[in-house]
């Protein structure tokens, strides 16, 4: 047994690769292993014998075993090592140089006015793009024969034959949400709103599908020069001057009393269209005090609380930020546009790194 022992430890170290390490374990511990066929003769010795010699035998193919699942396991810690070394990667390199894609400036400037309502204290809520028509128009002061529901070119979704209740629509405003954030919040209550909102139009500034921000505040003590202020430190930082020139028009919807559109003054000069210069004004937003019929709807005391409500459209004042002078090109995806237009995917907007760089 000795010289078992020490033939095999011995073979074992001397091995240049795992093969003749599994050859080694095959000639002492295979079925007709030497080893293996001295276990055999265990049952032809006397009972005192076997005493002994079945222990020690035992032992013996223990250490063995071990001997060989250590060196096996030397060798495919050297061949990993080896592999590892021909496989690293320098992943401090720059990425590839040419740009795949690039982020929409809707998406760019949806996340431009997060971050600066965020700042302001603003939540983002969300609601569903088919409404129901209570939603959309009831609940915001807008009944069943108003004629705002005709001026906003609405689109109806198709009922069964037979099926009497009045259609849902494609909601015509993210207004809705104001209502879905009062019921699930209460007051008070601070939310902004963006989303995609649908009309039939179709010209240099409208598409049948675009974007709105909406805003929320309700609290006891909320007036419109709240809004005003707001509205204006909004604009100031979206568009990154110390000053911007705003028109305040008196103007009417049913859910806001009294209510405000807002322009913005800009110029449209051979086609380019510039902020802040010229004798042009766009329309960027709607604005008011919410009105308690509103309040109300949304499960909110109007005798305690009052609100301030806007809607932005997003597509608007990208527009006007990026000096994009139609609309409807930003839903052609043509490549070329979109690789002038997009941004880096690695410039997320911050108002600490800056909103567009
Ligand atoms: N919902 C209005 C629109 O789409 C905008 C608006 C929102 C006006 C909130 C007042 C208050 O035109």
């Amino acid at each position: 047994m000795d010289d078992l022992r020490e033939k095999y430890l011995g073979l074992i170290s001397d091995a240049a690769d795992e093969a003749t390490v599994e050859d080694l374990r095959v000639q002492a511990l295979g079925k007709k292993g030497e080893i293996s066929l001295k276990m055999r003769e265990l049952g032809k010795m006397d009972p005192e014998e076997r005493k002994t010699a079945g222990p020690a035998l035992n032992a013996l193919k223990e250490e063995v075993n071990s001997a060989i699942m250590a060196r096996k396991t030397a060798f495919a810690d050297a061949a990993l090592e080896e592999r590892l070394k021909t496989e690293w990667l320098d992943i401090t390199l720059p990425s590839r140089p040419e740009r795949r894609g690039t982020i929409h400036p809707i998406s760019q400037v949806w996340e431009e006015v997060t971050a600066i309502f965020a700042d302001m204290g603003f939540s983002v809520a969300e609601g569903p793009q088919i409404e129901t028509d209570w939603y959309n128009f009831d609940a915001l002061n807008i009944p069943g024969h108003h004629p705002a529901r005709a001026e906003m070119d609405t689109f109806y979704m198709h009922r069964a034959e037979g099926d009497e209740r009045p259609p849902h629509v494609l909601r015509t405003h993210t207004s809705p949400v104001q209502i879905r954030s009062m019921e699930k919040m209460g007051a008070p209550l601070r939310v902004i709103c963006p989303g995609r909102v649908y009309r039939a139009d179709y010209d240099q500034t409208h598409t049948p599908m675009f974007h709105q921000v909406e805003g929320l505040a309700v609290d006891t003590e909320i007036s419109m020069a709240n809004l005003k202020w707001c509205l204006e430190e909004f604009v100031k930082a979206f568009f990154e001057v110390d000053d911007v020139e705003l028109r305040f028009r008196a103007s009417h919807f049913p859910f806001t009393e009294p209510s405000a559109e807002v322009d913005i003054r800009c110029s449209w000069d051979k086609g380019q269209l510039k902020v802040g210069e010229g004798d042009d004004w766009l329309e960027i937003l709607g604005s008011g005090m919410v009105h308690p019929k509103v309040l109300a709807a949304g499960g909110i005391d109007a005798e305690k609380y009052q609100g301030f409500a806007f809607g932005v459209g997003i597509d608007r004042i990208a527009m006007l930020k990026y000096g994009i002078p139609d609309l409807r090109a930003f839903f052609d995806s043509d490549l070329r546009w979109l690789r002038h237009y997009g941004f880096s995917s690695l410039d997320q907007p911050g108002l600490v790194g800056g909103l567009s760089r």
